[in-house]
């Protein structure tokens, strides 16, 4: 008996196994976003504009997605992002020109649309805050992609923020890539609550029914 019990146990086991052979744990931060939060997720928005979309695409998402999800009007999102550059139609995409990555950069600049459910968004959020000066070279490299070609576009910003604000500014930027990977979970979320809402009500009324039927009989 106890043989087939811990024959049991290892192949609970097995499973684990297999997840802590994933690789070297990666020390992340927590990001803390809230995709509930519809102002941080405008914010992220903006700042991903000015910040990121020198190079980088979130190109399976429109304009007037991002608008219906966020509650802006398709001017005030293209205004927002764009500073109406764009039609609200349009893909998020790139400011770059087709091809100069490779050339200025060497490689090929990974569009950001799956990022978060890639590599989740702590990641983001600690890759962003992830760059330290290496005092040998006098350059910034980062501590979770050593070697980077990416610079470390966010310096100034965390020069002239506080700490307090840095945080909540990739907070942001990690918010709106949480959100682009998946933007039917802000959906899914709203209906979670209707659905719930729902069921207690279903409760309610099954439970007085269940009272009517039995008021007459005795038991
Ligand atoms: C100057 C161009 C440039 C800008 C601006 C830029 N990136 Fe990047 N980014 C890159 C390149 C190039 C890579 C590929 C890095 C590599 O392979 O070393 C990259 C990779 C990444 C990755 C993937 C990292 C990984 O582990 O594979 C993330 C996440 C990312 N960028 C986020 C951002 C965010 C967020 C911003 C805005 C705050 C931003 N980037 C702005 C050029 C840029």
């Amino acid at each position: 008996m106890r043989k087939i019990s811990s024959i049991f146990i290892l192949c609970m086991l097995f499973p684990l196994a297999g997840f802590a052979a994933g690789g070297p744990a990666l020390d992340l931060e927590k990001a803390d976003n809230s995709l509930e939060d519809k102002d941080s997720l405008k914010r992220g928005a903006v700042l991903f504009s000015n910040y990121c979309m020198a190079c980088h695409s979130v190109k399976y998402l429109r304009y007037n997605r991002i608008a219906r999800d966020f509650g802006w009007t398709d001017e005030e999102v293209v205004e927002a992002m764009t500073y109406g550059q764009n039609r609200s139609v349009d893909n998020v995409t790139t400011r770059m020109l087709p091809g100069v990555d490779e050339e200025v950069l060497g490689t090929k600049v990974p569009d950001l649309s799956l990022m978060a459910r890639l590599k989740g968004s702590d990641y983001i959020y600690s890759f962003m805050r992830g760059y330290e000066l290496d005092e040998k070279t006098g350059e910034w490299d980062n501590r979770l992609l050593h070697g980077t070609v990416m610079p470390h576009v966010l310096e100034g910003m965390q020069r002239h923020m506080s700490a307090e604000e840095f945080k909540q500014a990739t907070r942001d930027i990690t918010n709106f890539l949480e959100y682009a990977g998946e933007p039917a979970k802000l959906q899914r979320h709203d209906l979670g609550w209707k659905v719930i809402l729902f069921l207690l009500v279903l409760i309610l009324l099954t439970y007085l029914l269940k009272k009517e039927y039995w008021r007459d009989i005795k038991h």
